[in-house]
């Protein structure tokens, strides 16, 4: 059974329409790689998962998100409140945001799990040192008597990790967790949080724009493209034959092994902005298969291609 559900979400903030008929789940035990270029997207669907939304003056318009099965629009700000960081877990994309500067970090760790798991000071910082041992920082006791602004961006990145797991959550939610960070340290952390994901069965939702990644770690694949879902599903299958022109644009895009410096081809044009999608498939205008009839109905299913599968002309 799936632990995360959006069914046809759709988000607007103020009067602007940015997510429509988002689908997407997350089961226990998983990891969904939710893809897509900047602007797609990405942390609008996550905040909408995490019922943070009103944070930003945003509202879901239509549809549903449902946890373990129950409708989240049901439960009280109280009941949603005790559910992140009990029962989700969440990773920011800058530690900086997620890290108070004037507290000890390994204080901010252990108010988690006496905040969700009731322990004592003394149990929670034992759970704490434990955490960051299994995140792989030495001399875990000391770190946790540091200050945030003593650590590298690496290593901070790795307590918003813990933080995200001191609750003992059945789900993390990951926003581009390595972004801010250089490319190896950004590999060492998501091998290190696919570990653990995989050691305890949790389910994780990796919202990230690399699809190397994906293919390294995810069970499943979501892409969004301008607000929507473009394709959705198991990610062998998707990466040997992508339904969508935008996922294999994207595959596309992949550096491969041995590819001069130079080389990466980024997909020509950008994302539209909300005030400029396109009618039919929003995709179209870059599309390198677009025919008349993309330009006027919206594709619907999965893949949502008028014309999907197949080499591109
Ligand atoms: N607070 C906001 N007010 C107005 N528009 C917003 C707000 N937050 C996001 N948007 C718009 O919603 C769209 C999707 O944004 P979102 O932040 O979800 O993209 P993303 O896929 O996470 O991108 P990135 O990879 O850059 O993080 C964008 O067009 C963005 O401009
Ligand atoms: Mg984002």
């Amino acid at each position: 059974m799936s632990l995360l559900q959006l069914k046809d979400v759709s988000v607007s903030i103020g009067q602007v329409a940015l997510l429509d008929r988002i689908s997407l789940s997350v089961a226990k035990g998983e990891i969904l790689g939710l893809v897509g270029e900047s602007g797609s997207g990405k942390s609008l669907t996550a905040l909408a998962a995490m019922g943070l939304l009103p944070l930003i003056g945003g509202r879901i318009t239509g549809g549903a998100v449902a946890f373990d099965g129950k409708d989240m629009a049901a439960m009280t700000e109280a009941q949603r409140r005790s559910q992140r960081g009990g029962r989700i877990g969440f990773v920011t994309q800058n530690p900086m945001t997620a890290l108070d500067p004037v507290t000890r970090i390994g204080a901010q760790i252990d108010e988690v799990s006496r905040l969700h798991l009731g322990l004592t000071r003394a149990q929670a910082r034992a759970r704490t040192v434990d955490l960051l041992t299994q995140l792989r920082i030495p001399e875990a006791a000391t770190v946790a008597n540091a200050w945030p602004h003593q650590l590298s961006g690496g290593m901070k990145q790795r307590i918003v990790i813990a933080m995200a797991l001191a609750g003992d959550p059945d789900l993390i939610i990951a926003d581009e967790p390595t972004t801010a960070l250089d490319v190896t340290v950004q590999a060492q952390i998501i091998q290190i949080l696919g570990a653990l994901v995989r050691d305890r069965g949790l389910a994780l939702l990796l919202i990230t724009h690399d699809m190397g990644v994906v293919a390294q770690l995810c069970d499943r694949v979501a892409v969004l493209y301008a607000g929507r879902l473009a394709e959705e599903g198991p990610t062998a299958p998707i990466f040997a034959a992508p339904g969508h022109p935008y996922t294999r644009a994207l595959i596309g895009c992949i550096p491969t092994e041995g590819m001069a410096k130079g080389t990466l081809q980024g997909i020509p044009g950008t994302v539209p902005g909300a005030l400029t999608f396109p009618p039919g498939c929003r995709f179209h205008p870059r599309c390198p298969r677009a025919q008349a009839v993309c330009a006027t109905q919206t594709p619907q299913g999965n893949p949502a291609c008028h014309f999907p599968g197949g080499a591109d002309a």
